[in-house]
């Protein structure tokens, strides 16, 4: 229940999805969380459903003076920041092709909505956190950083660069007491893999997840709550991977599972 009593949180894109889970599960856990998102309605909406330790605010994280301004309202309204959950990420599918067909200003966009707004707001959250005598920095990448694939090359590729960016940012801070982990979700059911990808490619996922499961967003918020979390304060500079076990199997073990059930 108090797993992050008194702990200050900022999660962008926190209005729907990963985020809003990871900002009611937090809530619950004793913590003051700001929801900081585009559409800043949702963000508003989403922190008065979540309850009076939640507050909404609008940000685009691709726009260093819209970050400012929402680790400014952070420390104003908390006092401070503990928490930083740089959750934003993301690319159009359908200009993040492979690479002979990538449309290049989708790369240069998909490069800052992931990476560029990692170093952004991690940049303005440290110096509180460093003068508050720690923190947790919280990145969300994806399994699509792991290995290659046949689209999405530009996304992929960002989502690598934030996770060895959480590494970079564990080294050279971890005798600040700030720590910087990263979750990489699998397949999670969040409007954004509803609107994106159709039903058959999402039951093909599942087939070569060890578990017969697709995430949902808590699966990952529990991640998140972990991480916040002083239980987690030997741990930094990991990467935490929650996929159903897409990436434990061995590349074949769906085919076989597939040729055995015949
Ligand atoms: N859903 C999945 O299957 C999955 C898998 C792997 C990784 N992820 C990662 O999880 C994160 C979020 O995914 P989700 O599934 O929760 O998505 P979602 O679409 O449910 O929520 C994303 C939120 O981000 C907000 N947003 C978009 N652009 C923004 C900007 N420029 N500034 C501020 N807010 C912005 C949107 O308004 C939305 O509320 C991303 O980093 C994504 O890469 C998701």
């Amino acid at each position: 229940m108090n797993r992050l009593q008194n702990k200050r949180v900022v999660i962008t894109g926190a209005a729907s999805g990963i985020g809003r889970a990871a900002a009611q599960l937090m809530v619950a856990e004793g913590a003051r969380v700001l929801i900081a998102d585009l559409n800043a309605d949702a963000a508003t909406r989403a922190a008065s459903e979540i309850g009076d330790n939640a507050l909404g605010i609008g940000v685009d994280v691709m726009d260093e003076s819209s970050v400012a301004t929402m680790i400014d309202h952070a420390v104003a309204e908390f006092g401070g920041i503990d928490v930083l959950c740089n959750h934003v990420g993301g690319s159009n599918p359908r200009k993040d092709l492979d690479l002979l067909r990538l449309d290049l200003a989708e790369w240069d966009k998909t490069m800052v909505l992931n990476a560029r707004s990692t170093v952004v707001a991690s940049r303005l959250a440290l110096p509180h956190m460093i003068a508050d005598g720690g923190g947790s920095i919280i990145n969300t990448v994806s399994v699509a950083g792991l290995a290659g694939d046949t689209l999405q090359c530009a996304y992929g590729a960002a989502k690598a660069a934030v996770i060895r960016l959480t590494q970079y940012i564990a080294t050279q801070y971890g005798r600040n007491n700030v720590r910087c982990n990263a979750v990489a979700p699998g397949a999670i059911m969040t409007p954004a893999l509803r609107d994106n990808l159709p039903a058959e490619a999402i039951d093909d996922i599942r087939s070569h997840n060890a578990l017969d499961l697709i995430g949902d967003p808590e699966d990952i918020g529990w991640a998140m709550v972990y991480l916040a979390s002083d239980e987690s304060r030997y741990m930094t500079g990991q990467t935490l991977v929650l996929d159903g076990g897409l990436t434990a199997q061995s590349p074949i073990a769906a085919s076989r599972r597939r040729l055995l059930d015949q």
